[in-house]
């Protein structure tokens, strides 16, 4: 990566920031920002560097990326199960995608430091009291009182220490065995004992199992394969909260560039990628992969500035573009970007958020996505790169590995009267696990075609 010009960790303080909380006391967000300056790195260079590469060959057709997790972590779900279980789902779709594709899937929890979020509305009205919106559990507290509402720099501070317990956790499950692959079968979760998709990621399950014994009749012992034995995992999130950001943005002692180490990958929002932004000028210094989300408010001439700006070198891996149009929209507004990127030769990663542009309000007053639209977007997004001959390179979605109510529809269909029995989300409404594992299988049968093309134009 080029040294960005004229940048610093703190320029962005120079630009206009949107959804950035106002503290009320200095001194306090001050210290906090002190705090965390002297806190170690959560994850190194190298290891973004090794993000980067694996993104790159997702932007070059050979990999695909599989990006998930809550849309806000709270401090109240912060609790080892939960973890396991989204790492767990998040497993189960990747062996499922990569059985179909024969491609490796490149896998980026939304986890470990996904808490600030940008509202709609800087306040929410309860009857007659208005209070500050809720912004995140690093920032202030989901209860509607006003003492939780006010924005407190302390709660960076014990983001940061769920961040650190969660990233080792996850460190221990994709490394430490829990990922071998002999454990396939054990992934299975109880309630999904129901659904057609238990019984058909158990025959997927079987079929690994018999491609691991085979290689060990062929003298291969898998117990000394190191891609077998465990499994990269990275992490990822909005680098929505500025001051956090920057307090854990440290300088690679091999190289000299910066790196954000709060995660691997970091995100800007719809919200937040307009020209000129304080979220945009931070992002261009870090030497970290970088997400960006594609709106339908963006125009191809905006988006190609940005590209200059955030990747002059034209770097492969370092943007993932993640468009989130809707299932009605797709079809209309990303041909016309994709062609603009492919145009100026920007190596990018083509990833489909298929939740954010797919909110409605349920009737029985509950925000929900309903699971066939979510289905739509991803089968619009699919059918525009293969008219545009491009590599439709990943999904980004909001998920959890916990048997929750907060997507309609399904398999087991979650009907608009069930939402209310576990609807636990601190923000967006999440997919459950059942219905992750069924946007799996068809995410298999679109990559089993799309490779199959691939083949078929590579073997002419
Ligand atoms: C999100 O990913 O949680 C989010 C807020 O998305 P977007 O910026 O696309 O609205
Ligand atoms: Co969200």
């Amino acid at each position: 990566m080029t040294v960005a010009q004229n940048w610093n960790p703190t320029s962005w303080k120079e630009h206009e920031a949107r959804h950035l909380p106002n503290y009320e006391d200095a001194a306090e967000l001050a210290a906090a920002e002190d705090t965390l300056a002297a806190y170690p790195p959560l994850v190194f260079a190298g290891e973004a560097r090794a993000l980067k590469a694996d993104l790159a060959d997702v932007a070059n057709g050979k990999a695909f990326l599989l990006q998930g997790g809550d849309c806000a972590e709270s401090f109240a779900e912060f609790h080892p199960n939960n973890i396991r279980d989204t790492f767990r789902v998040l497993l189960q779709m990747a062996v499922v995608m990569t059985f179909a594709s024969k491609r490796p899937v490149v896998k980026v929890g939304r986890m470990a430091g996904q808490f600030a979020k940008p509202r709609s509305s800087p306040t929410e009205t309860k009857g007659d009291v208005t209070l500050p919106s809720y912004l995140g559990d690093n920032i202030n507290g989901i209860e509607f009182d006003p003492a939780q509402r006010r924005n407190d720099p302390e709660r960076m501070v014990r983001a940061y220490s769920q961040a650190a317990s969660t990233l080792n956790l996850l460190r221990a499950f994709a490394g430490g065995g829990y990922a071998n692959l002999r454990q396939v079968h054990q992934w299975t979760l109880d309630f999904m004992g129901r659904t057609p998709w238990a019984k058909k990621f158990s025959e997927t399950a079987d079929r690994i199992g018999e491609s691991l014994d085979f290689m060990e009749a062929c003298g291969i012992d898998p117990a000394t394969v190191p891609q077998l034995q465990g499994t990269s995992f990275y992490t990822s999130h909005e680098g929505l909260l500025l001051p956090y950001e920057q307090a854990l943005t440290r300088q690679d002692s091999l190289t000299g560039d910066w790196f954000a180490t709060s995660a691997h990958m970091l995100w800007i929002g719809d919200r937040t990628r307009f020209p000129g932004s304080a979220h945009i000028e931070f992002a261009r210094g870090i030497g970290n992969p970088l997400g960006m989300k594609c709106g339908p408010s963006l125009e191809p001439d905006a988006l190609l500035r940005l590209l200059d700006e955030l990747n002059p070198a034209r770097e492969a891996g370092r943007i993932t573009l993640i468009s989130r149009f809707g299932h009605d929209k797709v079809e209309d507004g990303l041909p016309k970007l994709v062609r603009a990127v492919q145009r100026e030769g920007h190596p990018v990663v083509w990833s489909c958020d298929p939740m954010h542009g797919n909110v409605v309000k349920s009737d029985s007053g509950f925000k929900t996505r309903p699971f066939d639209r979510i289905l739509t977007e991803v089968r619009g997004f699919f059918a525009v790169h293969r008219a545009e001959g491009t590599h439709p390179g990943g999904i980004h979605i909001e998920m959890t590995g916990q048997d929750v109510t907060e997507c309609t529809g399904g398999a087991v269909a979650i009907t608009d009267e069930r939402l209310g029995d576990r609807y636990h989300t601190h923000c967006d409404p999440r997919l459950n696990a059942e219905q992750s594992l069924e946007l799996a299988f068809l995410l298999a049968e679109m990559l089993n075609s799309e490779m199959g093309e691939q083949r078929a134009v590579d073997a002419a």
